[in-house]
């Protein structure tokens, strides 16, 4: 959780740092994000893997929740390395300084220009399918060093979670069937130029049960011995990421720690059936690494009443700087950080900016009596929302900023109208209709 409080001013501190003052100096709205929720994340990743794994084990962080160069540098000094997922997010984990051995680049239709950039870069590349097998085996024809590269398949294992959002049901987009290992592997064992580290797999995302994460490993160690036995130098098994986070009282997600002992424990359990030894595990987390770690603030602006039915609450920002409510009908909560102690007396619709009926950000949300210029924030923004935000309606996005200790660093900058128009063209014949 994150690490807030409410100062003396009744207002909501972040990371020691007052955001209606934030807001004040950066502007609105904000992405707030505390550092030092994000690092105790990454810690009790790690020691959890200590405590509950004798093999080696290595954490990378799912960027796709949030990539961008400083979320890149603090999880890198965690000890973590990184997943990416186009060559957009692998440029910007190598510039900022991410040791290529701890990148790992997965995709479902990586371009030949991602795939020859991850080759130089010297990344493990995470395969999905046969073209990109084939690609990569043509790409790679005259390099001497091998090339790295995982395995994904679909391990046929069902979540409860939104359809959008499962991904190891047998039908998913993602992966080699697992009825073509054979032939994967088999393929392999004629590929000098590539060199085949480990297989992995990824269930789905926000999930709450722990049985999926039970049931995988002795899926993947059957695989693994497979391979084994095509002799590739198989090492890694890659358990994906998954665990779900608290966005409402509702929501009841285990703990990372329990997550993480329940994969190990399962991993240590199938190995010693088949007397295996424990094989490198690698886990990809990515919501509850960072989700919690960040709320977006926003200035509360026209308010409607429909008498009989509801109050609409407006902000200034919505689906272009969190998409996932309109998306897939995510829940949040949200707190007015002016007067964080008053009675919540009003329920509202807090709906954005948008020209869209949608476009609203919670339901029914608790709050007490609020007045234009208000200071609202929305909990639990740091999976998904900047990693997924957009300029739809010509939004500039927010800042960023990053909080620690009373400090307040930019890490994004605020789009202006300028980045807006900077990728826009006017051919000449068009130009002489404007004034
Ligand atoms: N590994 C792989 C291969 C993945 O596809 C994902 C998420 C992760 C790891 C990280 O999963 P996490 O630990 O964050 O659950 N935009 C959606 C979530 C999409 C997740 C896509 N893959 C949302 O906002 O809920």
């Amino acid at each position: 959780p994150l690490t807030a409080r409410v100062n003396d001013r009744d207002r909501l501190e972040i990371g020691g740092c007052d955001v209606v003052t934030l807001v004040e100096q950066f502007g609105s709205p904000l992405y707030v994000l505390d550092e030092e929720t994000l690092r105790t994340s990454c810690r009790q990743y790690r020691e959890a893997f200590s405590r509950y794994y004798s093999g080696d084990a290595l954490v990378i962080y799912a960027s796709k929740a949030w990539n961008c160069l400083a979320v890149c540098a603090i999880v890198a000094s965690e000890g973590w390395g990184i997943d990416v997922v186009s060559g957009g997010e692998l440029y910007t984990a190598k510039q900022a300084g991410m040791d290529a051995s701890t990148i790992y680049f997965h995709g479902n239709n990586k371009s030949r220009s991602e795939l020859q950039q991850a080759i130089e870069i010297g990344c493990t590349i995470v395969v999905d399918n046969w073209l990109e097998l084939e690609t990569l085996t043509e790409l790679t024809q005259g390099i001497d060093r091998p090339t790295r590269i995982m395995l994904r398949f679909t391990p046929g294992i069902e979540c409860h979670t939104h359809d959008y959002i499962k991904t190891g049901h047998l039908d998913s987009k993602f992966g080699f069937d697992p009825d073509s290992m054979e032939s994967v592997f088999d393929f392999l064992t004629r590929q000098p130029t590539l060199s085949c580290i480990g297989l992995h797999a990824h269930i789905g995302s926000q999930i709450f049960e722990l049985q999926p994460h039970r049931d995988l490993p002795s899926v993947m160690v059957e695989w693994f011995q497979l391979a084994k036995r095509y002799n590739l130098p198989i090492q890694e098994l890659n358990v994906g990421g998954g665990l779900g986070i608290r966005y409402t009282e509702d929501d009841d997600p285990p703990s990372i720690e329990d997550w993480v002992k329940v994969i190990c424990e399962s991993i240590t359990a199938a190995c010693k059936t088949v007397q295996m030894s424990l094989p490198r595990l690698v886990c990809e987390p990515g919501r509850s690494a960072i989700g919690s770690a960040c709320v977006t603030a926003y200035t509360v602006g026209s308010s409607k009443t429909i008498p009989g039915m509801r109050t609409y609450l407006t902000v200034d920002g919505g689906m272009s700087d969190n998409p996932r409510p309109i998306t897939y009908q995510s829940l949040y909560r949200a707190a007015i950080a002016d007067r964080m102690s008053a009675p919540l007396t009003e329920t509202v619709t807090v709906a954005g900016k948008h020209c869209e009926s949608g476009d609203v950000l919670i339901q029914n949300a608790q709050l007490p009596p609020t007045q234009p210029g208000d200071i609202l924030v929305v909990m639990g923004t740091g999976a998904y929302n900047y990693s997924m935000s957009s300029n739809y309606n010509r939004l500039p996005r927010p800042a960023a900023i990053v909080v620690k200790e009373g400090e307040a660093n930019l890490i994004l900058q605020r789009e202006t109208y300028q980045d807006l128009i900077r990728q826009d063209c006017l051919p000449d014949r068009l130009r002489g209709d404007l004034s």
